[in-house]
């Protein structure tokens, strides 16, 4: 029993939409902490597949599921995949889905200002997903943002919205040379969409903490990745938001001394998708062979995801940086076949070995990875469901993993479906 928190150790994508799922069996509520709709959650139930973007994962296992105050929140996108859950018989109602009032919302203008800043910023783009993400966070942070709390009161968004769009829009028609956006068009869509929100909008923090004095169960749900941190990560190639497990708090409202612990999802090999360094990445038949076997192609953009060998160095600073005490390998089953294994253990640069994650850019895009190699597994492993009856090899991969880590593999995934997976240590 307790509250856990579930982040990506890698660059995103690394399968937490499964793995929330699939321990959302045991919680009673599911939070979403930071992020917004770049990301992308995929999730397998008796062979139908779902993807998330902003709803928590732990819906189709009809738990109560929070919209944390540390997202942010594209108002169309959220309606848009209520609808698309709810065709597929999802009961996404204001019982089970919550959205905090604190929340703050994704404007057009975040939209228009991310597309017009990659288009501008041409061959140094970041390839954001262009869902507005970044000018989103930069407007909280510099305090002009609109939170979920603005659509309940038409006085108050009208004053924000018009305020913030003298600055957009001079910047739309001026920096960017676009057409600027309509105040009246704006606060009408605002509008619009809050009557249709109004519902779902509460103080999460509240609730969510209320339920944990109760000694209800907490799922917080991570996107993207380690490495996308805006502090931690590749920057400025990152996200605009913290990633690592120490955001769940301040993203949910909730104290730090209410966590039990702090899971790392670990693809078994790497995956990146849009610009920066990627120490281990392949440009061989190997990384063609899991980019195929594994479908790495994102579930927000389509784009195909870069593909390497399993990095240490980056495993280690996200068992640091978010203070792993498990780890959850997935995507196991995507390995087998290929003849030999290499776990990335360090990075050479100018003849130095190194094994820490460096800040420096000029390092990570120059060095040249170190690994040691490991022999592969032929059979197919989607059908196992016990440690013991995975092929000797793949055993040995997964101790290796735990001795570089320092840190349990305690989950181990093996195909797409809620029921492919190897439970080594139960968490609730
Ligand atoms: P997330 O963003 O971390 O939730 O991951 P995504 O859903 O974007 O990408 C993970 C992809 O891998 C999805 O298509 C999943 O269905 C799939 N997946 C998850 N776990 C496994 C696994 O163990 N084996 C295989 N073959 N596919 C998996
Ligand atoms: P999930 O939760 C993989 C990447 C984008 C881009 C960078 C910045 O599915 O793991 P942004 O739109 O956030 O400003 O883009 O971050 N990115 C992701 N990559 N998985 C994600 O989410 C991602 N969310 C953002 O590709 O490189
Ligand atoms: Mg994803």
């Amino acid at each position: 029993m307790g509250n856990y928190v579930i982040v990506g150790t890698q660059w995103g994508d690394e399968g937490k939409g499964k793995i929330v799922d699939l321990l959302s069996e045991h919680a009673d509520y599911v939070v979403r902490f930071q992020g917004g709709n770049n990301a992308g959650h995929t999730m397998v139930v008796d062979g139908e597949k779902f993807i998330s973007h902003l709803v928590p994962s732990g819906i189709l296992q009809k738990k109560k599921c929070y919209i944390g105050n540390g997202v942010v929140v594209d108002p169309e996108v959220l309606l848009e995949e209520i609808a698309y859950l709810g065709g597929k018989g999802v009961d996404v109602s204001p019982e089970y889905l919550r959205l905090s009032d604190r929340a703050q919302v994704i404007m057009p203008y975040h939209k228009r200002i991310d597309h017009a800043r990659e288009l501008k910023k041409g061959d140094g783009k970041i390839g954001t997903t262009g869902r507005g993400i970044g000018p989103c966070y930069e407007d909280k942070a510099s305090r002009v943002g609109i939170r979920f709390l603005d659509f309940l009161n038409a006085d108050v968004l009208r004053a924000k919205v018009t305020e913030a769009l003298q600055e957009k829009n001079f910047l739309l028609e001026n920096y960017f040379g676009e057409e600027p956006e309509d105040v009246e068009k704006t606060i009408a869509y605002c509008l619009k969409l809050a009557e249709e929100l109004k519902p779902y909008i509460t103080d999460s923090s509240v609730e969510i903490n209320k339920g944990m004095d109760n000694g209800l169960n907490v799922v917080f749900e991570g996107a993207q990745g380690t490495h996308l941190d805006i502090d931690h990560g590749t920057y400025p190639f990152v996200t605009s938001s913290n990633t690592v497990s120490g955001n769940a708090c301040c993203g949910a409202g909730v104290g730090p001394g209410k966590i039990t612990g702090v899971l790392g999802i670990v693809k078994a090999y790497t995956t990146r998708v849009g610009a920066g360094p990627f120490p281990s990445e392949l440009f061989d038949e190997a990384g063609a062979y899991m980019q195929e076997k594994g479908v790495e192609f994102g579930a927000t953009t389509g784009r195909r995801r870069r593909c390497g060998w399993l990095d240490m160095v980056v495993l280690r600073n996200a068992a640091r940086l978010n203070g792993l005490t498990g780890i959850v390998l997935t995507k196991l089953d995507v390995l087998g076949g290929l003849k030999e294994l290499k776990i990335c253990t360090g990075y050479e640069y100018k003849g130095e070995i190194v094994t820490d994650f460096a800040a420096d850019l000029e390092l990570l895009d120059n060095c040249t990875q170190v690994c040691e190699t490991l022999p592969g597994w032929d059979e197919d492993i989607t059908g196992v469901r016990s440690y013991e009856d995975l092929p000797e090899n793949a055993k040995t991969y997964i101790k290796r993993i735990e001795e570089l880590a320092g840190t349990p593999v305690d989950v181990i995934s093996v195909g797409p479906g809620r029921e492919e997976t190897i439970v080594m240590k139960n968490h609730f």
